[in-house]
């Protein structure tokens, strides 16, 4: 209806439309201009965009603008993948630290105690010697009697028999001032695999052994 009272010199087309003549663009609100291209045998007729409109266009532009520079030129806020990383870096930091937390903590009852009667332990611990200890060590632990390395099911813990004496030389290797065992010394574990893995480990050959660790039993 707009159209009426703001078209008053327009011309009236073949579809009962008031067009304003020789112009590109409608100017004024309700007015109706037909554009002069034609595709297809269509044309297009044009109206003003309502200010309301045209004010979120404009808004969202110029928020795009704000957005940019905030996130991406100054980084002055951390963009939500960045966010997400931080957490995710968090919580493996923490993991971490409750790693070296128990592994600080960790002693003869806890590994025999704790991480020995942890079925989830034993099965990773197996899971280590199965896949770096047992060419030497054997698969029942005997170490080709003795043949290829220290037996790990003799009874006889050459370097302590306590349950962190095992720990420790599976973590740290043949000590630099030890001659070894007919010639052949053992490497450092923990720089391979790491102590976590090394503590694994240890429970599982330590649950190999119950009666020589009994004492540590509560
Ligand atoms: C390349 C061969 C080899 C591999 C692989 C190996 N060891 Fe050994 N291990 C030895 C030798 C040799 C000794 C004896 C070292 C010594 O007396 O200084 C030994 C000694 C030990 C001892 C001390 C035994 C005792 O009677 O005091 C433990 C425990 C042990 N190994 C555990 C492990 C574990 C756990 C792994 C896997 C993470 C492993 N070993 C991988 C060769 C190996």
């Amino acid at each position: 209806m707009n159209k009426e009272n703001n078209n008053e010199s327009g011309v009236t087309d073949k579809y009962g439309v008031k067009t304003t003549p020789g112009k590109e663009f409608a100017e004024k609100k309700g007015e109706v201009v037909l554009r002069e291209h034609v595709f297809d045998g269509i044309q297009e007729y044009d109206q003003k965009m309502p200010n309301w409109w045209l004010t979120i266009l404009w808004l969202s532009i110029a928020f795009f603008f704000v957005y940019y520079l905030v996130y991406y030129s100054f980084g002055l806020l951390p963009t939500s993948t960045e966010s997400m990383d931080a957490r995710v870096e968090a919580i493996a930091q923490q993991r971490v630290d409750a790693v070296k937390r128990t592994l600080d903590s960790l002693d003869d009852s806890i590994l025999v105690n704790q991480w020995g009667s942890d079925t989830t332990i034993l099965a990773k611990g197996q899971e280590v010697y199965n896949q770096h200890c047992v060419a030497c060590h054997a698969p029942d632990m005997n170490s080709n009697n003795g043949l290829t390395a220290r037996p790990l099911t003799d009874g006889v813990w050459h370097y302590g028999d306590k349950p962190m004496d095992v720990f420790n030389i599976i973590l740290t290797g043949t000590p630099k001032d030890s001659e070894g065992y007919k010639m052949m010394r053992m490497e450092k574990w923990g720089e391979k695999i790491g102590p976590e893995k090394v503590a694994q480990v240890t429970a599982y050959i330590l649950s190999k052994n119950p009666d020589d660790f009994a004492k540590f039993k509560k």
